[in-house]
């Protein structure tokens, strides 16, 4: 379902010399085979790098398939992504960088970003709000979505971040299932030179969500906005007040307290709302970021995803900030206002490390080299890639043009479900264009059939992780039986990623895409029965059917198949307005790109529309089993 992956076994890349030796994991082999002989002894090494308020006594309790990590363990990921650092020489150095996409910036020494965080905790204690309480935050990128994120860890609340791009269905659906009582969101923001009229999308979402009790509204935009009296308060004003004060400690929590919840997509209409806990995630995205960013102090370290997706929690904030990084966070669209802002940026702070998506690579090379070469890019060191399989081509033009021949790309594999990076090469891996090669430390992934049986090499299979990681997902919020059913009960015994891949004759992974019915879509993720409920709640719909179609850009296009109901015309008309419309139900990523008017739906006898025959017939491939057809 992805873009095809040309297998290019005999195309190497080996890794800088220099790079590799100084690298933090300079002997990959050696130490996964040690993490494979002891992994709960490997990853307790790893975890006694942070620091606990007190020791666990088990290094995993694994009732299957339920894990707790750290068992016993006193914690909180905020000690060490903020306090620990406040001890030492990090204090005053910048913890974030941030640029607003008309230009205005914004910086937080590690002092300042404490300092923020535990005024806004107090700010949020002072509503009542208590561990185990549900926050929403629903913002654009500004530094205030670190700083909701940050503050509710340290008072053990749960956040649960909606990406800023989603619409009001989707805002509300996510708040309604995990009850949220507090919701922060902005006056707007600034993205492709307009301002996204964010409180309206919340006022739309909370009048359906009884459980909001208080609205704090970021002024961000400086936009006109309706505020409820008994409801919305200023962000600003709340911290201007003394409620707001900087001295607030760092509750100790439980190795297996919830830290967060992040809502994606899966084969039913309802997201699953993915539950991560503050021991095993935080060491687990501790470790992955030393190991395949190779963070130093020096560096000034840019990942250009949303915080509301998973790669922004663990790779913006929890695990560079555990590292000390400096992390450099951009409002804006990367063509704004010209194609080469994002060059500009990488040139002006000095970016070393620049982690992005296949989909904005490709974006960005349809511009042409010229938009690159006019930029100085020599401070990278190191560049990295998530969310689909990157095509060779798009592999190339980054290594070539972006990194200059000089800087090894990571292809990360992992999920919102892992929490960390599972699959990946580090900066001393020979590098192969299009594969995520292995698995880190600790991490057991393989290719295998429906009875768990490994494929032969160079087969396709379905890929799985066969021993728990610590930044597992714990749960999915309220649903522990959908749990079990998803990931452990396919393939018995083992985790299934969902996603189709394939492994070399030297051992390197091939991830070719997902399996079920979640699209990838410009590396966001879509559930076709989330775009097929967005359509079906339009007046004219009787029945829809999404499914993915391979597109040079966006890796997958969104094609629906409409019934309508009776008495409407299917019109070119008919058709913009429903492309509008799953616009306002989900969010503008969703939106079709192609619609066609059927009279009806390819079923299975028990009434499934069979999405695999609609694509197959669409892309010409061969039709597969029919034999349970509807007649
Ligand atoms: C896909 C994003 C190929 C895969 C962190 C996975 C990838 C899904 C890669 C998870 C990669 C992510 N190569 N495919 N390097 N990284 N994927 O939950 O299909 O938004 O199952 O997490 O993205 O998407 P999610």
């Amino acid at each position: 379902m992805a873009v095809p992956v040309v297998p290019s076994e005999t195309e190497v890349y080996e890794p800088p010399a220099g790079l590799a030796a100084g690298c933090s994991l300079p002997n990959y082999e050696e130490v996964y085979q040690r993490s494979i002989a002891d992994p709960e002894g490997f990853w307790a090494e790893v975890a006694k790098e942070l620091q606990w308020f007190e020791p666990w006594k088990q290094v995993l309790d694994w009732q299957y398939p339920f894990a707790k990590w750290f068992a016993g363990a006193k914690c909180n990921i905020v000690q060490n992504a903020l306090d620990r650092h406040l001890a030492t020489w990090r204090r005053n150095k910048a913890a974030l960088l941030w640029e607003g996409e008309p230009g205005d910036t914004r910086s937080y020494t590690y002092f300042q970003l404490a300092r923020e965080v535990s005024r806004f905790a107090n700010v949020l204690k002072s509503m009542g709000v208590r561990k185990g309480d549900r926050v929403t935050i629903y913002l654009p990128r500004i530094p205030e979505q670190v700083i909701g994120m940050l503050a509710c860890a340290k008072i053990g609340a749960i956040h649960s971040v909606v990406y800023g791009g989603f619409s009001h269905e989707a805002l509300r659906t996510r708040i309604q299932d995990s009850e949220a009582r507090v919701l922060i969101t902005a006056d707007g923001g600034h993205y492709n030179g307009k301002v996204v009229q964010l409180k309206e999308i919340a006022d739309q979402a909370v009048a359906h969500a009884p459980s909001v009790e208080v609205v704090i509204v970021v002024r961000r935009a400086g936009a006109q906005v309706n505020m409820e009296p008994a409801r919305d308060v200023w962000y600003h004003e709340l911290m201007s007040l003394p409620i707001a004060s900087a001295e607030c400690p760092t509750e100790r929590l439980d190795a297996d307290d919830p830290l967060f919840m992040l809502y994606t997509s899966g084969t039913t209409g309802q997201p699953k709302g993915i539950l991560h806990v503050h021991g095993g995630y935080m060491v687990g995205v501790a470790a992955t970021t030393k190991w395949v960013f190779d963070i130093r102090d020096e560096d000034t370290y840019w990942c250009t995803a949303d915080a509301g997706w998973v790669t922004g929690h663990s790779y913006i904030v929890y695990g560079p900030l555990i590292n000390g990084a400096t992390v450099l966070m951009y409002e804006g669209a990367p063509t704004a206002p010209r194609p080469d802002r994002w060059w500009g940026l990488v040139e002006r702070y000095g970016v070393t490390v620049l982690y992005t998506t296949p989909t904005a690579i490709r974006g960005l090379m349809r511009f042409g080299q010229s938009w690159v070469n006019r930029r100085d890019l020599s401070s990278l060191r190191l560049l990295g890639t998530v969310g689909e399989p990157i095509n060779p081509e798009a592999w190339r033009w980054y290594y070539n043009n972006v990194g200059r021949k000089r800087c090894p790309i990571m292809d990360t594999w992992w999920q919102t479900e892992t929490g960390m990076i599972m699959i990946s090469p580090v900066p001393s891996t020979r590098l192969k264009p299009g594969s995520a090669t292995r698995p880190l430390p600790g991490v057991v992934a393989d290719v295998v059939d429906e009875h768990g049986k490994p494929v032969p090499a160079d087969h396709d299979g379905f890929l799985v992780i066969k021993r728990p990681w610590p930044a597992m997902l714990r749960t999915l919020y309220k649903d522990p039986e959908r749990y079990r059913e998803n990931y452990w009960e396919k393939i018995p015994g083992v985790y299934t990623a969902g996603d189709s891949a394939r492994k070399d004759k030297d051992g390197d992974i091939w991830v070719i895409g997902r399996i079920d019915d979640v699209l990838k879509v410009s590396g966001y993720r879509l559930g076709t029965a989330e775009v097929e409920s967005a359509l079906v709640s339009h007046a004219a719909v009787s029945e829809a059917a999404a499914i993915g179609k391979p597109h040079d850009l966006k890796g997958n296009a969104i094609k629906v198949f409409v019934v309508l109901k009776s008495g409407y015309q299917g019109t070119d008309k008919l058709k913009d307005d429903l492309r509008v419309h799953v616009g306002k139900e989900l969010g503008p990523i969703a939106r079709p790109d192609e619609i066609d008017f059927v009279n009806s739906l390819p079923k299975t006898r028990s009434g499934k529309i069979m999405r695999r025959l609609l694509r197959a017939r669409e892309l010409g491939l061969p039709e597969g089993d029919t034999s349970t057809l509807e007649d």
